[in-house]
């Protein structure tokens, strides 16, 4: 199956490419993955002979404006990036029979439930960010294009600047880590989105669903899980209050997201703390030995 990818440089861009360079739920895919530099999504003209010249089966946008906080003083390119961009892709989609697959975000919830959030919860977004996410759903749900819009969050990966890798560096410089313990979600890590993807993809879904590595937890036990993992000493890492370390957008206190309709339609992800020990003890580990082995190299040239 052909498959385009947007944003391919980014975090999730790199491990859809990897997932879908293998067979990956049974489907031999074919992928043109487009860096930012081959591919301006902000460019109207530039997705269109993209698209003319790979004729994908299926587009993925991995590309946005990703900067939560830069979203506040950036609102004219956060809802350019995040709110018109994936309805010129759904345009083309449609005129291409394509698939759309795009990716949102549990910021579009004001994140005063107590339960999880149900795909159909109304929505009320409290930041930039999050109302120009919502602008991008809304753009591709009021055309005609079949599309895939998965709703995931607290992503981490190997490429990319991310709240796992810099606990850990922070940490291994012996930095005391205050991490705040009242915003509840679950860290996905960006290679089992890509292969969800891939799955829902083969599965031939389409509407919106939620798609996040299981069970809930707070940034604090992400921190304190992922040093602990590494062999650091916990002690480091110390929970505080939202309050206590006000940032320029305001995020959902409980972002926490309901997987039962994704797991019925038969994806279905594993629990955040098993994707999380294989992330830091063998990725995280193999990329290090990597680049000091790459180091070492260098030195003796
Ligand atoms: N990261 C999270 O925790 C998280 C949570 C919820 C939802 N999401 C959603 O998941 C998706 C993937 O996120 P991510 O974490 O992989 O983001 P990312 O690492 O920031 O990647 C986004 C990519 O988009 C590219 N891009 C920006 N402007 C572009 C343009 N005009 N044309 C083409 N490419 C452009 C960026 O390139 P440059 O690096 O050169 O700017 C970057 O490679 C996004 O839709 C995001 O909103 C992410």
């Amino acid at each position: 199956m052909r498959l385009l990818i947007t944003g391919a440089g980014g975090m999730l861009g790199q491990e859809m490419q990897r997932a879908a360079r293998r067979v990956t739920a049974g489907v031999d895919w074919r992928v043109a993955a487009f860096m930012r530099e081959d591919l301006d999504v902000a460019s109207q003209e530039s997705i269109f002979s993209a698209i003319a010249m790979v004729s994908p089966q299926v587009i993925v946008n991995c590309a946005a404006y990703t900067n939560v906080d830069g979203c506040e003083s950036e609102a004219e390119t956060a809802y350019r990036m995040n709110g018109e961009v994936p309805g010129v892709l759904a345009k083309a989609a449609r005129e291409t029979g394509a698939l759309l697959v795009h990716y949102s975000t549990d910021y579009v919830f004001d994140g005063r439930a107590s339960t999880p959030y149900k795909e159909d919860h109304p929505v009320a977004p409290l930041s930039v960010y999050g109302r120009s996410k919502l602008a991008g759903e809304d753009a591709i749900r009021s055309g005609d294009a079949r599309h895939l819009i998965l709703r995931t969050q607290w992503l981490y990966g190997r490429h990319g600047r991310n709240f796992v890798d810099t606990i850990l560096e922070k940490a291994a410089a012996g930095e005391q880590l205050k991490v705040v313990n009242d915003q509840f979600g679950a860290p996905t890590w960006a290679r089992d989105l890509a292969v969800a993807t891939l799955e829902a993809v083969a599965l031939k879904l389409t509407g919106t669903f939620h798609a996040v590595n299981a069970g809930r937890c707070t940034w604090y036990d992400v921190a304190l899980r992922a040093v602990t993992l590494a062999g650091m000493d916990p002690s480091l890492v110390t929970p505080t209050t939202t309050a206590e370390y006000p940032r320029p957008a305001q995020r959902p206190a409980w972002g926490v997201l309901d997987l039962s309709k994704l797991a019925e339609a038969g994806v279905t992800f594993r629990p955040w703390d098993e994707a999380l020990e294989e992330y830091v003890t063998r990725e995280r580990v193999a990329s290090l030995d990597a680049a000091a082995g790459a180091e070492a190299g260098d030195k003796q040239k």
